[in-house]
């Protein structure tokens, strides 16, 4: 899952809006599903017209950056190192969507069933 939000960090409230709540279950990690969903999180912020988006992580930043967000800031957030991110949404075209692994792709009927069992995880 993934979400836009405002007001996500208490530390930065003249950002906004953010990006923010990237999760995929570990069973499905690295098949590229985090990177279809951050796309379709900025896709969904170019539709509503936001210039530009902002995240914060602890961990992901070497796959953010692969995205091309661009470090704003390092900071120490909830006594951990961690890095705010911003994505400039308004000009440049958006970047093609990196093809999944075939493996992904074969097992890819597996997804509604995956979103089924994220659903019943956050009940
Ligand atoms: C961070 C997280 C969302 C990444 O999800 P994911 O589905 O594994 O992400 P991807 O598969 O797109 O990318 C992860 C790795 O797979 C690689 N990858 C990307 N696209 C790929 C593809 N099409 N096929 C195979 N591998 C791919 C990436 O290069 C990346 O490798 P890296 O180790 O060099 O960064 C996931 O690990 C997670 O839920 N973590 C816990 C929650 C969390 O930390 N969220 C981030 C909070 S800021």
């Amino acid at each position: 899952m993934v979400s836009l939000k405002f007001h996500d960090m208490d530390t930065r409230p003249d950002l906004d809006p953010w990006l923010g709540g990237l999760l995929v279950l570990p069973e499905w990690r690295n098949r590229g599903v985090g990177t279809m969903l951050m796309h379709r999180g900025t896709k969904e912020a170019r539709r509503l017209n936001v210039p530009r988006l902002y995240l914060w992580t602890h961990s992901a930043e070497k796959l953010y950056h692969k995205l091309g967000w661009q470090v704003v800031e390092r900071t120490n957030y909830f006594g951990k190192e961690a890095v705010v991110m911003q994505f400039d949404l308004s000009g440049q075209s958006q970047r093609s969507i990196p093809k999944p692994r075939a493996d992904y792709l074969r097992s890819a009927t597996r997804l509604p069933a995956a979103a089924g069992e994220l659903r019943g995880a956050i009940r």
